[in-house]
């Protein structure tokens, strides 16, 4: 009895002590957090120093209470805004029912989540897994899988094709992929069983999949972390073409695209390609919980069977019951629609007003758009520093761009406040 008593006076101390500990971290300033944040987290990032405190929609604050308009989304993820209230309930009453018992056993949100999301995307059955790096990686096995048990490719000669300034993570599998030093430098050996051809070229992938050995191509509708890179209209079509004419299989990353960013469900929808294996992620689940889904038809599917994959926290309750909430938002609220039109209006509007000598590019579909500023007034990352202190959030996307990705859920006067602190600050570099 005296052990029990002592042992509920420890958690309870130690309960007050972390809630001391809370109450110290958010009365902190940003100065101080960036501060902490440098000196105590490994330095693979190098944030825009702003700190995010609090968000609704498409408005961020920071600890001093400074608004900002969130033109990042989270690297897109946040396609249903900060804090939808329809989720947060979901969260909530979720949370406090049932949240993870894993795959060793049968859960009730995992089998109706399933049939919601393979009806919704057309495809036979779905493999939960919860990083988007996660999904590509899965995605890899079970074309792998296919092309030995299914196109008869001998044995570990299985190949599998990628455009050239991809971006699926930073896994040793998706870094072997990679053309960019920064991130595959000094972190071989790399992954055997891959190559790859330029983005955009129809005949470079036609040679690469006349090879035997060929059982996938995997790319990106556009490219994302390259730059947000829109290919020639009719490039899906053709690499549709082409991988059910050498019977290979063609692997869709929609991590970025899909769920409506582009304007479409899916960015593959713009040319009515079906991909046959479908990979989604980011804000799949609200982007309050990480999630990935791989989607695939059975003659591809049947290959996983049981032990060949897994993961922990995959399909798990809150994921599953939290995805399924936010799949019906995206249809409640016509997130894709307003994609489209706030898209439009958006490029339109920022080709009115932004000075072709300074910003001579702007590109995107839907909510997935990048500007580049001209080198002569600056980088990309000079351009985020500035619209960061006008207030507006972005990131650069490669040295000279910078990608604008809001959250869906972005009204008419959130995107013409936006243009009008990009036109403002774009004119402040001629100054
Ligand atoms: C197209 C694409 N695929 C995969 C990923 C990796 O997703 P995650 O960071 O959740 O692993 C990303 C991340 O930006 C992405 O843009």
């Amino acid at each position: 009895m005296l052990g029990r008593t002592v042992l509920r006076n420890v958690l309870s101390n130690e309960l007050k002590c972390v809630e001391q500990c809370q109450r110290r971290a958010s009365s902190k300033s940003s100065a101080e957090l960036i501060d902490l944040e440098n000196k105590y987290v490994a330095r693979t990032y190098d944030p825009i120093p702003v700190v995010t405190a609090e968000g609704k929609g498409c408005i961020l604050k920071d600890p001093e209470g400074k608004r900002y308009l969130d033109f990042l989304g989270g690297y897109a993820a946040v396609n249903t805004g900060h804090c939808h209230p329809k989720i947060i309930e979901t969260v909530g009453s979720q949370v406090a029912k049932l949240h993870h018992t894993s795959r060793a056993y049968y859960n009730n949100e995992l089998p109706v989540f399933a049939e919601y999301i393979t009806k919704y995307f057309g495809y036979d059955r779905v493999l939960p897994m919860n990083t988007g790096v996660e999904g590509g990686d899965t995605a890899i096995k079970m074309a792998r899988r296919w092309g030995y048990l299914s196109k008869g490719i001998k044995p570990n000669e299985a190949m599998v094709v990628f455009a050239r300034g991809n971006f699926w993570g930073r896994s040793l599998a998706a870094i072997s992929t990679s053309d960019n030093p920064v991130m595959y430098e000094h972190f071989g050996p790399y992954m055997p069983g891959f190559s790859s051809v330029p983005f955009n070229d129809t005949c470079a992938l036609e040679e690469a999949l006349k090879l035997k050995n060929v059982c996938a191509f995997m790319v990106e509708p556009i490219q994302g972390e390259g730059g947000i890179i829109v290919p020639s209209d009719g490039y899906l079509k053709e690499v549709r073409r082409l991988c059910t004419e050498n019977n290979v299989l063609f692997i869709a990353d929609e991590v970025q695209t899909g769920l409506g960013r582009t304007g479409e469900l899916l960015a593959c929808d713009h040319e009515s390609v079906k991909p046959d294996i479908l990979v989604l992620g980011k804000g799949l689940a609200g982007a309050v919980i990480p999630m990935s889904a791989v989607l695939a038809n059975e003659d591809i599917m049947c290959h996983m069977t049981s032990g060949t994959h897994g993961s922990t926290f995959g399909g798990n309750a809150l994921a599953c019951a939290v995805a399924r909430r936010t799949l019906e938002i995206i249809r409640e609220e016509k997130l894709v629609e307003n994609a489209k039109k706030m898209g439009e209006k958006f490029r339109s509007d920022l080709q009115c007003k932004l000075p072709k000598g300074i910003v001579p590019v702007i590109r995107g579909k839907g909510l997935m758009n990048a500007i580049e500023i001209h080198p002569d007034f600056g980088t990309g990352h000079d351009l985020a520093i500035r619209l960061k202190d006008a207030g507006l959030l972005s990131k650069s996307a490669s040295k000279q761009a910078i990608r604008l990705t809001p959250p869906l859920v972005i009204s008419e006067s959130e995107i013409e406040e936006g243009v009008e602190i990009i036109s403002q600050v774009v004119d402040s570099f001629a100054k």
